[in-house]
């Protein structure tokens, strides 16, 4: 097991990483005067023993993006009244990301705070969301339109969750890990290189994976917490492609296929920039290596590709503020304009 631990925004953070977490779990908890878990009803079955083995009230929840809803925050909110939560008391969650920010939505604005734990069940989760303090529920179709800054007191990343998951969900994580590298450390993007689906679906590689991705993430979002300072904008690599094209397929990719070919898209578009040598045939070659579907860019149509790009939260004065890779584990924020960026998009294509 590994613990890692921060201060972020004044409040002590640990992150606890490895297998059979149980009992640090039920310790965390003892601390607070009472505690409910939200557990993800998908996975009640799969894990029930390990799940059982958690002394806590539970509540069962379906998860997934459409739980990220005022409905289901309002089905939170009944639970906690009606079992009388008090302000000493700790929510917790066992679940995906959106289980995640929904609770961590919840824990944040409930009596004005209470304690939150978090113990995330996906790799995406557990690499990525579960770290940070951003939470969110999606309103009137915009994503994440309503959310708070609030950290878990802990987290719990126990790869034994991860063990019976599907390909496609591990695939989801691994492309933001990948990510993790590309712009942070170029020893977890090589890592990267060197395995497969195969080989890292055991407990050890995991574990690092976990670690190297949470270490990143820590260091980001210690240095700007609140995303004020563009710091954590370089978090969104690969992201300006990869959302525009998940509205473009109508969700019809994963979040992950459409960041990994966002990823690849952009390092070309860094790479014609000036930021960087040319990454994408290695970025792709990465991706590949792990199943993740590579999309066919002769088959999207610029134009309206672009048309997506145009409602990313990184536009300023008609210009989009784009992560460009700068190899070695670097990356910075660059201003591109729209026509360069057609142009650029257009090259590629064409040499595809
Ligand atoms: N807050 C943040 O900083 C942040 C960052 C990245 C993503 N997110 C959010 O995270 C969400 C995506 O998270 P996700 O990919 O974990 O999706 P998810 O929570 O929808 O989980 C995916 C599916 O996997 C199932 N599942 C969960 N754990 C499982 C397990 N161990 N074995 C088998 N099935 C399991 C769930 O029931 C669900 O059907 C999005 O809503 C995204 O906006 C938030």
């Amino acid at each position: 097991m590994e613990v890692l631990e921060r201060t972020i925004n004044g409040k002590n953070v640990k992150i606890y990483i490895g297998s059979g977490l149980e009992m640090e779990i039920n310790r965390a908890m003892e601390k607070y005067s009472g505690n409910i878990t939200f557990v993800s009803s998908a996975i009640r079955k799969i894990y029930s023993k390990k799940i059982r083995a958690i002394s806590s009230t539970k509540s069962f929840i379906t998860d997934g993006e459409r739980a990220k809803s005022m409905a289901s925050l309002n089905a939170v909110f009944r639970k906690l009244i009606r079992m009388e939560v008090e302000r000493n008391s700790s929510i917790s969650y066992i679940g995906g990301g959106t289980l995640g920010d929904l609770t961590g939505y919840a824990a944040s604005v409930y009596k004005r705070g209470v304690h939150y734990l978090g113990i995330p069940t996906t790799l995406l989760a557990q690499v990525d969301s579960s770290i940070g303090g951003k939470n969110a529920i999606n309103f009137m179709n915009i994503k994440n339109v309503i959310g708070t800054f609030y950290n878990p007191e802990a987290t719990f990343s126990d790869t034994d969750f991860l063990l019976n998951s599907d390909p496609a969900l591990l695939r989801d994580g691994i492309a933001e890990a990948i990510k993790m590298g590309l712009i942070m450390d170029a020893g977890l993007f090589k890592y990267f290189t060197e395995n497969n689906l195969e080989s890292i679906y055991c407990e050890k590689r995991l574990q690092y994976i976990i670690k190297k991705s949470t270490e990143i993430k820590l260091n980001v979002v210690s240095d700007d917490f609140f995303d004020s300072k563009k710091i954590r904008y370089l978090l969104n690599f690969g992201h300006s492609i990869g959302h525009a094209l998940e509205s473009y397929t109508g969700n019809a990719i994963s979040h992950g296929t459409a960041v990994a070919n966002g990823m690849i898209l952009e390092s070309y578009i860094a790479y014609k920039s000036g930021y960087s040598g040319m990454l994408h045939d290695e970025i792709r070659d990465a991706v590949a290596r792990y199943g993740i579907p590579l999309i066919n860019f002769r088959e999207i149509e610029t134009d309206k590709l672009i048309s997506y790009m145009k409602n990313d939260k990184k536009v300023e004065r008609g210009k989009l503020n784009m992560v460009m890779l700068g190899g070695n584990g670097t990356a910075a924020i660059g201003e591109i304009e729209f026509q360069q960026l057609r142009r650029y998009i257009n090259l590629y294509r064409d040499g595809i």
